[in-house]
């Protein structure tokens, strides 16, 4: 391991219990070519300043609990590394869009809620039982909902979405590319439920194809191609509701 050099860290700081406003405050933190933002963090709390509260579990771009914002980019702060800022100063920042609850740490109540309306789980036809055998579907039929099964909720394309930040009730990117993934699902029956939110005021009309959920993405999801593969459908359950009301749209 080569000798640490120094960086300067410049973390969002807010105990709502305490504070009247958010503010930064900065650190010199030793690292090595090897450490992340997460380790930067790690560090702080260890030896500079128990009291910094953020999120993580796996260090491994898989639980999707260590999303902030760094240098203003929405990222995963354990696949992030403090050799690509140096010499200048990083900046850790919360989530955009996301109430702070303390420091680094956002409420993700919003975003959780918002899943619930979409059913995100397989709703079969008909119900089973184990006795019934595997759930069988071919390599074709995973595919299609294969890309969109690697969400791993980690909020970092709501920081990114600007209809998000502006409307809030907007489903958003994640909750609508999970709606696809089992919409998508050749086991699944669920879909006139989940259309029935997708295609309502908050749903896919909402996305202005600005795209950077996709591209900020560290699973390649690709939501923004989600919700637009699914502006047809709902166009078309909309005209299906339509025709099955006896109702036609006024001039
Ligand atoms: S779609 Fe991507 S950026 Fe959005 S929550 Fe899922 S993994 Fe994170
Ligand atoms: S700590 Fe789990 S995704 Fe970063």
């Amino acid at each position: 391991m080569s000798d640490p050099r120094i960086i300067v860290m410049e973390c969002l700081r807010y105990h709502p219990e305490r504070d009247t406003e958010p503010y930064h405050q900065r650190f010199e933190v030793p690292f090595t070519p090897e450490m992340s933002v997460l380790e930067g963090l790690q560090y702080i709390k260890d030896h500079l300043d128990g009291s910094l509260t953020f999120r993580w579990s796996c260090r491994m771009a898989v639980c999707g609990n260590c999303g902030c914002m760094v240098n203003g980019e929405p990222v995963l702060s354990c696949q992030t590394f403090l050799r690509d800022y140096h010499p200048e100063c990083v900046r850790v920042e919360p989530l955009d869009h996301f109430p702070i609850q303390r420091d680094l740490a956002v409420d993700p109540a919003d975003f959780l809620d918002k899943l619930q309306q979409v059913a995100p789980y397989l709703i079969p036809a008909q119900d089973r039982i184990p006795e019934d055998g595997p759930y069988r579907q071919t390599p074709e039929q995973m595919q299609d909902y294969l890309d969109t099964s690697a969400c791993i909720n980690c909020l970092l394309c709501y920081a990114a979405c600007p209809q998000y930040g502006l409307k809030a009730d907007f489903l958003g990117p994640a909750v609508l590319a999970l709606a696809h993934r089992y919409n998508a699902d050749s086991r699944d029956a669920g879909r006139a439920r989940r259309m029935e939110v997708m295609n309502g005021d908050a749903g896919v009309w909402g996305c202005t194809l600005v795209g950077r959920c996709s591209e900020v993405c560290p699973k390649g999801v690709d939501p923004a191609g989600a919700i637009n593969r699914n502006k047809p459908a709902a166009a078309l359950d909309t005209l299906r509701r339509l025709l099955q009301s006896g109702r036609t749209c006024t001039p």
